[in-house]
């Protein structure tokens, strides 16, 4: 089968929607709130299960945001964010973040990373990027990010969304050889 043919929509229909979400939901991922700050001091955020590293040299990390999020939409604009990398014990923070809420940020403690973008509070590490590049995918965007400054901080395991629920980590006996 030829590449044109594999690309054409004819092609694509045969996956169901609701059969890709089964399957792909089968690949773990951890769970972080991506924010941005306006000039005006708005703030903005929404839950990500896409984040990955990118590339070590240059220093790059991404995510896939949705195009029809209200929030990067705004969030865009101001060509900067932080990846908060969410702990077991944040759920309803990803909850928060995962909704249209007019205010995501009520009532979630935080302060500010090093250049000035919303930082949640007991986050497992921190991530402040330049946006570097945006790239059209289907009905998502890959925004890719050059890293400015990043942490680890304390805490314990991170929060996991596996097969439409969360979970925590439970160690098996390996190492990274
Ligand atoms: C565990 C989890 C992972 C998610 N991952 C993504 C993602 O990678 N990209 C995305 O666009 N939305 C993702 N979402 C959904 C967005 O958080 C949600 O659609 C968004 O916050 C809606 O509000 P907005 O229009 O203000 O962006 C995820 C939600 C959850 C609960």
């Amino acid at each position: 089968m030829s590449m044109a043919a594999i690309m054409t929509g004819e092609q694509w229909a045969l996956i169901d929607p609701k059969h890709f979400r089964d399957v792909m939901g089968s690949y773990p991922t951890g769970v972080c709130v991506v924010t941005a700050q306006g000039e005006q001091g708005e703030r903005w955020g929404l839950a990500v299960g896409s984040f990955t590293s990118i590339s070590l040299d240059p220093t790059l990390v991404g995510f896939l945001p949705d195009k029809r999020s209200r929030s990067w939409e705004r969030m865009a604009e101001t060509g900067r964010f932080c990846v908060n990398v969410l702990g077991a014990d944040q759920l309803a923070t990803c909850q928060r973040f995962a909704s249209r809420h007019e205010d995501k940020f009520e009532g979630i403690s935080h302060g500010t990373s090093p250049g000035g973008l919303p930082l949640l509070d007991d986050v497992l590490a921190w991530i402040e990027c330049d946006i570097a590049r945006t790239v059209e995918l289907g009905d998502h965007l890959l925004v890719v990010g050059a890293v400015r400054a990043m942490q680890r901080m304390t805490g314990d395991s991170p929060l996991i969304f596996y097969r439409g629920g969360y979970h925590m980590l439970a160690g098996i006996d390996g190492t990274l050889t």
